[in-house]
C-alpha cells in the first residue's frame, strides 16, 4: 500500500462550505457515499477526535499495544497514517482513507476520524465497534489547529491569529464547532457504552495511568515491560524525533512553518489568548458548555 506522495503535485488550499450543517472542506466530502457504506467489522477500533486532540498521540499508544511484539517492523516502517488510515479523507492523487482502510491487514483495524458523532458511518453502530474518543481543552486546541492550519496545504488558510481566534467561537473551522464536536460524542457516551472517553490533559498528567484505562477497555494486559516500552515510546520527545510518527514524510505539511509535533503541552494558549481574548472566550464558553458533568481543564 502506497500513498504515492513523492508525485503528488500539492492541490490549493480547499474552501470551508457548509455541509449538512457542519463546516467542511471537500476533501473531507468527496468520498461521502462510500465513507457512509464503509462495512465495518467489529473488532474495528475508530478513534475519533476533534483535529488536534491528541489523535497521533492515541493512534501510536494503540498501534504499538496491538502490534509492537507481533509486528515491530510496522512500526518501524509505516508512517502512522498508513498504519491508521483517515477514514473520510480524499485528496486528489492518493488513496482514500476509506481504500486504505479496506486494505488493511490488521486485526484489528484502527482508523481514525474527526467526524462529529452524527457523520459515522452507520455499520460502526451496528457493529458494536469499540470507539476511543479524545478531547482537548479549547484554548489549546485552538492553538494547536491554528497552527496547524497555518502549515497544512490541505487546510483553509489560517489568516492572522485574531481572526483565527473569532472563528473558532463562531465554528467555523473544518469538521465544525469544537464545542458541538466534544459535546455531541460525551452525549453519545451515555447510549453507546463501547465508547471510552479521553482528555489529553489526563494523558499528559499520567501517561501510564491513562494507557492502564485503554488497556482495560479494549482488553489488553501487556506485561510490565511492554508497558514500560509503550509509555516511553509515546513520550512527546521521542515521537517527534521518530519519522513514522512525526508526519515529517508527508510534503503537504511545511515544516518551516511549524513542526506537526509542535510543544505538546498544557497551557500553550496562554502564550497566544491576550487577557481580553481570554474573557470573551470564557464569556461565550459558558454560553455554550451547558453540561455540566463534561469537565475540560486548560490549566494542570
Ligand atoms: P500542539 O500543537 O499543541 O503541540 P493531532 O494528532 O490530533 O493532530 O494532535 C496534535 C497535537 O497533539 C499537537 O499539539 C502535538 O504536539 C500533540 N501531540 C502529539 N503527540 C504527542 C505526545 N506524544 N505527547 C504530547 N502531545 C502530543
Amino acid at each position: 500500500m502506497s500513498l504515492n506522495f513523492d508525485k503528488m503535485d500539492l492541490p490549493p488550499r480547499p474552501k470551508l462550505f457548509d455541509f449538512n450543517g457542519v463546516s467542511m472542506t471537500h476533501f473531507f466530502t468527496q468520498n461521502w457515499e462510500n465513507v457512509q457504506n464503509f462495512q465495518a467489522r467489529p473488532d474495528d477500533i475508530l478513534i475519533a477526535t476533534y483535529p488536534k486532540a491528541g489523535t497521533t498521540w492515541v493512534s501510536q499508544i494503540l498501534d504499538m499495544l496491538y502490534f509492537g511484539q507481533t509486528c515491530p517492523g510496522r512500526l518501524t516502517t509505516l508512517p502512522i497514517y498508513e498504519r491508521v488510515p483517515f477514514l473520510e479523507m480524499a485528496i486528489p492523487n492518493l488513496l482514500t482513507g476509506k481504500d486504505q482502510a479496506d486494505e488493511l491487514p490488521t486485526t484489528p483495524r484502527l482508523i481514525k476520524t474527526h467526524f462529529p458523532v452524527q457523520f459515522v458511518p452507520k455499520a460502526f453502530w451496528e457493529q458494536n465497534c469499540r470507539i476511543v474518543y479524545v478531547a482537548r481543552n479549547a484554548k489549546d486546541n485552538m492553538v494547536s489547529y491554528y497552527h496547524f492550519d497555518c502549515m497544512n496545504q490541505g487546510q483553509p488558510e489560517a489568516g492572522d491569529w485574531n481572526s483565527f481566534f473569532q472563528r473558532f467561537m463562531d465554528g467555523n473551522m473544518v469538521f465544525g464547532p469544537w464545542y458541538d464536536h466534544v459535546n455531541g460524542w460525551w452525549k453519545k457516551k451515555q447510549t453507546y457504552s463501547n465508547i471510552h472517553y479521553m482528555f489529553y490533559e489526563d494523558m499528559i498528567e499520567d501517561t501510564g495511568r491513562e494507557i492502564d484505562k485503554l488497556c482495560a477497555f479494549i482488553g489488553l494486559s501487556p506485561s510490565a515491560e511492554e508497558k514500560e516500552r509503550v509509555t516511553i515510546g509515546v513520550q512527546f520527545d521521542n515521537m517527534k524525533k521518530n519519522k513514522m510518527a512525526n508526519y515529517s514524510t508527508l510534503p503537504i505539511m511545511d515544516f518551516k512553518v511549524s513542526p506537526f509535533m509542535r510543544k505538546g503541552k498544557v497551557g500553550d494558549w496562554k502564550n497566544y489568548f491576550t487577557v481580553a481574548q481570554n474573557e470573551q472566550f470564557d464569556a461565550d464558553y459558558k454560553k455554550k458548555m451547558k453540561d455540566p458533568t463534561l469537565q475540560l481543564r486548560c490549566v494542570i
